[in-house]
């Protein structure tokens, strides 16, 4: 029987992928517990803080009437990521790592040419066919139309293959960032580069609050990475990967080993995006002064929370101000991860090297909270989240599904209608779950009713071990299919995805 490339992808993907040869699941025990180490370095004991921290460069539009339009090439490239390492070989957006970052404002449209002049690559399938694995780019946190989503099945052809994404920016201000969202090796390819930050302005919203900008507002990306001894990153899905997820056991800062950073005695804002594959990081300052967190991936605070320590799991961001005005010339404080011990415990330096009278302040109020109705609630749904041998494979599922497109989606809500979305975690791995086009509200807890302004609006939230947790979602915007998944992405590419299609007002 002939099969079309798409017609073989939904097959293999039913085993969630798993018979692709060169990535069959190992069989583990199913109750195999808890956190793998990271994946060991070749190179050990990289000296911390001997490299600057760098910022990626922002693109400049062409302005196409109503539209900015960016053209970003997917290529290779070549990046130092500390003084003692030599160049590590990435996939990057425009060749760089990370990729470079897209400012919009609120309103004004993006429209992005992808190219993929990524080096060709393929797996072989069942019956020996070559499946190309194309990439598709998806910006994370953004409400836009499907054909502009990066769903699995729409990737960009090698050898110079485009595809133009319209991104609206009809939405509050946030972070967002946009990443490879390739069908089966997300995980792969964002940890060879392929990410970037994209920050959405609304000026109406933000200028009257007058936070720290220019030079002093800052986008930190947190990647952990290994490396081998010639410095290029390693990937190995053994079976502790495949279970907890890839982790480093270096955190990088933008591309860079635990970089240090020069501070003015003033307030700095940081964006920060964990960007990695699994690991969940617990920030906190080593001086004990407090992180003041002023918004979330859907953007702004009603109010600043004034925190000891800050929680963030792959792909979310968290919006924070640092107070540097009362620290004596030459304090060194360090952002610390607190989850970790060792060369992973430790995210980055901030040097204070220069006295300003700095003359902001933290605003008290940050931006109106907009409860989701609760109780126009149409339906309850339960999604299990589960570890499941399926076709002698083991593999990661929801409500018993590995991934494939093929599958009628698991919701179809209306167009405008609010649902509740009940995860249920009886695993013994925490997963953040992420969902496309949507930002929503964290209601409930194991039970217990949570204020959903305290949590600021989500677009990916931890469903902790042996836990429930409840969202409510307003599926407004756009109809058509998205897919929702965990964010640790090799849960995500061993099917821990399902879609669900918005359908039309009836
Ligand atoms: Cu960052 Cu499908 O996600
Ligand atoms: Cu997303
Ligand atoms: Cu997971």
């Amino acid at each position: 029987m002939e099969l079309s490339r798409r017609h073989f992808l939904r097959t293999i993907s039913a085993l969630g992928g798993a018979t692709l040869i060169g990535r069959r699941l190992p069989l583990l025990a199913q109750d195999h517990g808890g956190h793998s180490a990271a994946t060991p370095s070749a190179i050990t004991n990289l000296e911390p803080f001997v490299d600057a921290l760098r910022i990626p460069p922002v693109l400049k539009p062409a302005k196409v009437k109503k539209v900015d339009t960016y053209s970003i090439v997917m290529q290779t490239g070549s990046v130092k990521c500390h003084r003692d390492l030599p160049p590590t070989n990435i996939l990057g957006y425009n060749g760089i790592y990370p990729g470079p970052t897209i400012v919009a404002a609120k309103n004004r449209a993006v429209s992005i040419r992808q190219t993929n002049n990524l080096p060709m690559s393929h797996v072989t399938g069942e019956n020996g066919e070559m499946v190309h694995m194309l990439p598709a780019v998806h910006l994370h946190g953004a409400a836009v139309a499907p054909e502009s989503d990066g769903h699995p099945n729409d990737g960009i052809d090698f050898g110079g293959g485009t595809r133009d994404y319209h991104y609206p920016n009809q939405q509050r201000g946030c972070t967002l960032w946009y990443h490879d969202h390739t069908h089966g090796q997300t995980g792969e390819r964002v940890l060879k580069g392929l990410a970037g930050m994209y920050i959405l302005r609304d000026p109406s919203a933000e200028a009257p609050l007058k936070l720290p900008s220019g030079a002093r507002e800052i986008p930190l990306i947190i990647q952990d990475r290994s490396f081998a001894a010639d410095g290029q990153f390693i990937y190995t899905l053994d079976a502790a990967t495949l279970e907890a997820g890839f982790q480093g056991d270096y955190i990088l800062v933008n591309g860079v080993v635990q970089p240090f950073l020069e501070v003015e005695t003033a307030l700095y804002r940081f964006r920060i995006l964990n960007g990695s594959n699994s690991r969940i990081y617990k920030l906190a300052l080593s001086n004990g002064d407090s992180l003041i967190q002023i918004g979330t991936d859907g953007g702004l605070l009603q109010r600043p929370k004034e925190v000891a320590s800050l929680e963030i799991a792959p792909s979310e961001r968290v919006d924070v101000i640092i107070d540097f005005t009362r620290l004596p010339l030459g304090t060194k404080v360090v952002l610390r991860n607190l989850n970790d011990a060792g060369s992973t415990a430790q995210v980055m330096r901030f040097d204070v090297t220069k006295w300003v009278k700095e003359k902001k302040k933290v605003p008290q109020f940050l931006q109106a909270w907009d409860e989701i109705p609760e109780k126009n609630t149409v339906i309850h749904r339960d999604f299990t989240l589960q570890r499941q041998t399926i076709n002698g494979s083991l593999t990661w599922t929801i409500n018993s599904q590995a991934y494939n497109p093929a599958n009628s989606p698991l919701a179809t809500p209306e167009l405008d209608s609010i649902e509740q979305w009940n995860f249920v975690n009886p695993t013994n791995h925490p997963h953040p779950m992420h969902l496309h086009l949507v930002q929503f509200q964290v209601i409930n807890i194991n039970g217990i009713p949570q204020e959903a302004s305290e949590f600021g609006w989500k677009d990916t939230v931890v469903v902790p071990p042996a836990s429930e947790l409840t969202i409510l979602v307003k599926f407004s915007g756009y109809t058509g299919r998205y897919v929702f998944h965990c964010h640790n992405l090799e849960h995500e590419d061993f099917a821990m995805m399902g879609e669900f299609e918005v359908m039309p007002k009836t």
